[in-house]
Order: structure tokens, then C-alpha cells, then sequence
């Protein structure tokens, strides 16, 4: 997959795994991971999926409808990649925090429902339920933050309602926090996203 990949100055410190949202690239979401954590490694990936042009993780059929068969061909390419990359870039593969946007971030999630070790954890800015009516694996021991918006028109508030009470339903530790805003990604869900990142890495 077409990516970035920035060695950080601390190994020990997760693998920022960004992820854009539809129409975005392999540099959209840098400036967050210098926000989150100045000395992670970090790993940019580009969607393989093209809609009119734009970059995206997986088809859909219509805009929230999206193509399961599709999804979980993308999701399992992106796992197999995470794999590649961390033999490539000699990282450690059990230590991969994902920040995903928006389709980036249903992405993701899509990660914790297929893969119960792809990802030790995720901040997923408004996301949606990437699939139902499956049994998820045992998420034991992963940590996600959902940044949603109470008037976003793409992702509506029961999306992250229902993917919170799915995720806890398989064991992860999640929480949630909510603006007032619509769809887009602001500073403020950023740096509460920042604070919960801290605390996670320092336990
Ligand atoms: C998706 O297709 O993943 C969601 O509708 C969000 C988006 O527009 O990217």
C-alpha cells in the first residue's frame, strides 16, 4: 500500500497508524501525530479503493452502505500490509495504535472486528459500525477513543453509540467523547484524544 513511514525518536512508544478520511492521502492526518506523541513512529498508509477519484479504504455502495464483501477484503489487505511494514521497518507489530478519520477510521475499527491483534488500540474520529450481526473477537486489553459530533450528518450519534456498546460488548476499553459540532475533525476532540493517548501509553 502506498505509504510514509517516520521512525521516532522513542521505540519504545506505540506506532501511530494514520488513516484518512474518503478523498484524503498518506499525508493528511502527519500534523496529528506530532500533536499526539512527537516521538512515535508513525505509519501513513493511502487507501487503495478509488471513488470518482478519491482515496478510500473500502467500497460502498451508497454513502453509510458500505460493501462487506469489499470491506473485509481491505480490511485483511491492511492487516497482512501492517505485518509487511513492521518486518520492513523493524517495529514492533504488537504496538500499533491506529488514529483513523471518518472512513480512515471505520477502517479501524473494521481492524478490531476481524482481527482480535491487529491493533493495541485505536482513536477513531467519527466513525461508523463497520459491520453487524458478527461475533467480534476477545478485544481484552485494547483501549479506543470515539470523537463524535451530536449533529454530524454522515455519522449519526447512534453509529458511535452502537460501536461503543460493541466494543465493550467484546471486552475493550472504551470511551467516548462528544461535541456538538458535525462531521468535521476539530482541535478541541484532538487534544482530548492527546490526554487519553498519555494516559494510556503511561500505564
Ligand atoms: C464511509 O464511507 O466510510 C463513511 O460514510 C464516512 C465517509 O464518508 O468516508
Amino acid at each position: 500500500m502506498k505509504h510514509i513511514f517516520k521512525q521516532g525518536s522513542d521505540s519504545t512508544k506505540p506506532v501511530l497508524l494514520l488513516l484518512h478520511g474518503t478523498g484524503g492521502n498518506e499525508q493528511d492526518l502527519l500534523p496529528l501525530a506530532g500533536i499526539v506523541d512527537k516521538e512515535a513512529s508513525v505509519l501513513c498508509v493511502r487507501g487503495n479503493v478509488l471513488e470518482n477519484g478519491m482515496p478510500r479504504f473500502f467500497r460502498r455502495l451508497a454513502e453509510g452502505i458500505f460493501d462487506e464483501e469489499d470491506l473485509i477484503f481491505r480490511t485483511t489487505e491492511l492487516n497482512e500490509f501492517l505485518d509487511e511494514a513492521a518486518t520492513k521497518y523493524e517495529f514492533n507489530r504488537q504496538n500499533i495504535i491506529a488514529i483513523g478519520y471518518s472512513n480512515g477510521a471505520n477502517i479501524a475499527a473494521s481492524l478490531l472486528f476481524h482481527f482480535k491483534d491487529s491493533i493495541k488500540g485505536a482513536i477513531l474520529h467519527h466513525p461508523m459500525v463497520p459491520r453487524r450481526g458478527i461475533t467480534l473477537p476477545d478485544l481484552s486489553g485494547k483501549h479506543v477513543f470515539i470523537a463524535a459530533g451530536k449533529n454530524d450528518p454522515i455519522c449519526s450519534q447512534q453509529e458511535s453509540v452502537d460501536l461503543h456498546q460493541l466494543l465493550e460488548g467484546a471486552n475493550a476499553t472504551v470511551k467516548a467523547h462528544w461535541e456538538n459540532q458535525g462531521h468535521q475533525l476539530t482541535m478541541s476532540e484532538v487534544e482530548a484524544a492527546t490526554k487519553w493517548y498519555q494516559q494510556i501509553v503511561s500505564n
